[in-house]
Formats: structure tokens, C-alpha cells, sequence
């Protein structure tokens, strides 16, 4: 089901019809392509206070290829803005950040970016905490606010390791990120793995995807078969066309496989002899109904898909040496998981259940295997599954967040991808909402 409003409000009468009825107005978002690479502009490098990692944060910032210009009133049209908000430790000290960016925040360009650098709150110093916690509803709130399809997101980096901000301060920085918004990321001291090539980040690397026979899943494969991975789809035996035709114009792999099989994670071991470095958990199911409605077996169902299975082919893959060093394990949460959904008791748990998974499992993942656990949470992604949702209930999940529409399966592939980087090592244990903000679990 296409979107029509985004459809009418992108012509002239229809903007001017929708603006007299003070009606929605989403942007047109500009996504990456071959012909729209990065951003539109110079990205303005600004510091709240005095700040120990200004160097380092320049040199990272000029590796995004855009052009830099330093302090308020040196970019007329700023593309992206980064305030380096990381030296704020007090009360006082968010003065600095309204200082900073009160004079410049009314001429970003439309599609642009603004990035907050700050560190994690401090256990020790509850002023610095404050201060620092203070960012996130400052964050929040300007994505909310800002409009024209410009996000801004919250990134803590650890003392001293800029350079591990390099992966993700280019995918923040650039067309891939265009529906996500409101997010706080917190980075580890993780140095990267090197890149030899920025465009082809995962070139010679081996990647699995469950679910890839069609929309997200297949968004997924593409675009880190994009980056240069070969790609494994995974699908239910059911789907096999579907899976070959995916796997086949990818230049990858058809595995059809029932993952909740007893024997998945055999299967996915003997069809990637070299091992894996990026294990992606995408297949999902819905089987809705409220509690009071629903039989044991919807509940079973879904707990198994979409959670169970995840557990079980993720401990039986590290267990057995499947994942590589280095390797990236990613897997799909939902807005659901965080906000729960009417109906959805089933679905929700099992969401909010991969969440704790990640979070767990991280820390010892990255010690014990060197390998990285992180997680999507899709808002409202255009898909069979949304598609099949009530009309109204469809435009609610499409216009309640600051974007004022749906988001693409390749938001969620570009997500995917950035955690699969070798230069990613920093980014563990995240779970990223790639929901234009939603107003759910907000
Ligand atoms: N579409 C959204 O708005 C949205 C929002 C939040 C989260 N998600 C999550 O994103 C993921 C992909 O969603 P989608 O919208 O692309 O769904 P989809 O139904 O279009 O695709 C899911 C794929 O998973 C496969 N699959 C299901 N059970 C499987 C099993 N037992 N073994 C192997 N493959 C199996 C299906 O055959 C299908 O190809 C799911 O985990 C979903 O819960 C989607």
C-alpha cells in the first residue's frame, strides 16, 4: 500500500492544501544512492566548553569527506552539524550548548543532520551526570521539533576514543541515516578493525540473513551484498523461490531453512565453511490477538520465531566457533518491544526479549569471542506486514513520529549495515530505533 499523503504533499497544491489544514508535512528524505552519496553541504563543527578531543574529532570529521568549516557563523547552509558537547559536566555548562547552537539551528538544510557528541553520565559525579543526561532530553526534544527532515541524535563516545566514532559518525553523517532520529548511541573504547575501503566495507566477508526471502530480510542482503559481503539468504523451505531469485541477483547464497529446525544451526554451519562474520536475525513473525483471545499456540509460535530460535542459533553458532573474530551479530527488535502494542502480547515479549538478549550478551560476546551483539527496533517500516495492518490504524503508525511517515526496509538495511562494519567494534550492546522518532515508548 503506497503511501498517497506522502505522495500529495509533495506536489504544490497538495502542500499548500495540507499546510491551510495544519496538517502533517513530511519531507521528502533523501536516502543514499549511487548518485546521492552524501550529504548536501558543509558539516559545521562546533564545541560546547573546552573540549579535549577537539583535534582528534576534526580529523574524523574530515575522513567524512564533507566540507568543514569550525564555530557559529561559518557555514551559511549547514549540512550537518556536530556539537561536541563532550567537555559539558555542569548545570552552567548547557549554556554552552544553547550558545552554540541557537544561532546556526534555523539554517540547517532541509535533510540534514545534527549530531551531539557527549560522554556516558558519570556513577562518581552526579553534576556531570545531570549534565550529560541533560543532552538526551535536549536530543529528543529538537528531533521533535526541528522538521524538514533533519534528525539529531545523542553519540557518547568513550574518553579518549574518537577514532572508534569513526563508522558511525559517517553513517550518522550521511544519506544512509534518514529515518533515524532521537537515538542515543554509546559507544565502547573499541578500536576499529581497519578498513581498507570505505565503499566496500565488508568485501570478502561472509554474511547470513534469516527471513531475506522478501522485505526486510531482502533489503538487508542487498545492501551488505552492496558492501561487498557475500550473503547467505535464509527462508522457509516455502519460500525457496522467492529465496533463490533474492540470492541469485545478489551473487550470494539460497539456504532454505526453517529456523526454529532443531538442526538450523548445524545447517547454517555447513553452509558457511569459512564461518561467519555477520549473523543477521531478521525472520520474524506476527500472530496477533489480545491476551484474553489468544490460544497457547499463536503465543508458542511467535515466542519461537522470533526469539528462541535467535537464542539457540546465536549461543550454538558462537559455541562452535561459527562467528569469526571480528564478527557482527545483529538482531531485529521492534518499537513493540519497547512500547508494547495492543494485541501484540506475544510479539512484544519476544521483542523486548531479543533486547535483553543484546544487551546480556554483549559485553561477553565482544570479551570471549570478539564478536559484537547489537539490535534494530523498526518503527513503522513499508512492508507486507504493515501493509496487511487497518487503514487507520496504518496512517497513525505512518504520521506519529517526527518524520510524518513510514520508513523503508533499506532504513533498517542501512542500520544493519553500519553494525556490520569492521570499523563497528565500538558500536556493542546498541539497540537502534529505526523509526523516524516514533512517538511510541518515546
Ligand atoms: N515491517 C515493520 O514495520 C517491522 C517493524 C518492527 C519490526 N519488524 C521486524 O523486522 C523483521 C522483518 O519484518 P518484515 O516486515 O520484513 O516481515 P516479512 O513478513 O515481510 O518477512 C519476514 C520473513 O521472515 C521469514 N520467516 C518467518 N518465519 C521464519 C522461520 N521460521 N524460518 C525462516 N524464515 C522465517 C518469512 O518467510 C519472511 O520472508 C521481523 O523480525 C519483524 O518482526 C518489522
Amino acid at each position: 500500500m503506497a503511501d498517497r499523503y506522502l505522495h500529495v504533499t509533495g506536489t504544490a497544491p497538495g502542500r499548500f492544501l495540507t499546510r491551510r489544514l495544519g496538517l502533517p508535512q513530511p519531507a521528502r528524505l533523501r536516502r543514499w544512492s549511487l548518485e546521492t552519496q552524501s550529504l548536501d553541504g558543509p558539516l559545521l563543527h562546533l564545541t560546547a566548553g573546552e573540549s579535549t578531543v577537539t583535534e582528534e574529532l576534526a580529523t574524523v570529521l574530515a575522513a567524512t569527506g564533507l566540507t568543514v568549516a569550525r564555530g557559529t557563523g561559518q557555514a551559511s547552509r549547514p549540512a550537518a552539524v556536530v556539537l561536541d558537547a563532550t567537555a559539558v559536566a555542569t548545570a552552567a555548562g548547557l549554556g554552552d550548548v544553547h550558545a552554540a547552537l541557537h544561532p546556526v539551528i534555523r539554517s540547517a538544510a532541509p535533510g540534514g543532520r545534527v549530531v551531539v557528541l557527549g560522554v556516558r553520565p558519570s556513577a562518581d559525579d552526579h553534576h556531570q551526570a545531570a549534565a550529560q543526561q541533560a543532552l538526551e532530553g535536549f536530543v529528543r526534544s529538537l528531533g521533535k521539533e526541528i522538521g524538514r527532515g533533519i534528525t539529531v541524535q545523542l553519540l557518547r563516545i568513550a574518553p579518549g576514543a574518537v577514532a572508534s566514532a569513526e563508522s558511525t559518525l559517517r553513517f550518522l553523517l550521511s544519506p544512509r541515516s534518514a529515518y533515524i532520529s532521537g537515538q542515543v548511541v554509546e559507544l565502547t573504547g573499541a578500536a576499529p578493525d581497519p578498513v581498507t575501503d570505505w565503499a566496500a566495507p565488508l568485501a570478502g566477508r561472509t554474511a547470513l540473513v534469516t527471513g531475506a526471502a522478501r522485505g526486510i530480510g531482502a533489503s538487508v542482503a542487498s545492501v551488505l551484498a552492496r558492501d561487498g559481503a557475500h550473503v547467505i539468504c535464509l527462508d522457509i523451505p516455502q519460500f525457496q523461490d522467492e529465496l533463490t531469485r533474492t540470492a541469485d541477483r545478489l551473487g550470494g547464497s539460497a539456504l532454505p531453512l526453517d529456523i526454529t529446525a532443531d538442526d538450523a544451526a548445524e545447517q547454517i554451519a555447513a553452509a558457511a565453511p569459512g564461518g561467519l562474520d555477520v549473523l543477521v536475525h531478521n525472520a520474524g513473525i506476527t500472530r496477533d490477538r489480545r491476551l484474553a483471545n489468544m490460544p497457547a499456540d499463536r503465543w508458542a509460535q511467535v515466542v519461537e520465531v522470533n526469539l528462541d530460535s535467535v537464542l539457540r542459533t546465536t549461543d550454538a553458532l558462537l559455541k562452535a566457533g561459527t562467528v569469526n573474530r571480528g564478527g557482527r551479530i545483529v538482531a531485529t527488535a521492534s518499537i513493540a518491544g519497547i512500547a508494547g502494542n495492543n494485541g501484540q502480547t506475544n510479539y512484544a515479549a519476544s521483542k523486548a526479549g531479543i533486547i535483553g538478549l543484546v544487551r546480556s550478551l554483549a559485553p561477553r560476546a565482544a570479551a570471549d569471542h570478539g564478536v559484537t551483539v547489537n539490535a534494530v527496533a523498526p518503527g513503522f517500516i513499508e512492508t507486507r506486514m504493515t501493509a496487511a495492518v487497518p487503514f487507520f490504524i496504518r496512517e497513525a503508525g505512518r504520521r506519529m513520529n517526527s518524520l510524518s511517515q513510514g520508513g523503508l526496509p533499506v532504513d533498517v538495511a542501512e542500520t544493519t549495515a553500519w553494525f556490520a562494519q569492521p570499523a563497528s567494534t565500538a558500536v556493542n550492546g546498541q539497540i537502534v530505533r529505526v523509526c523516524g522518532q516514533s512517538l511510541l515508548g518515546a
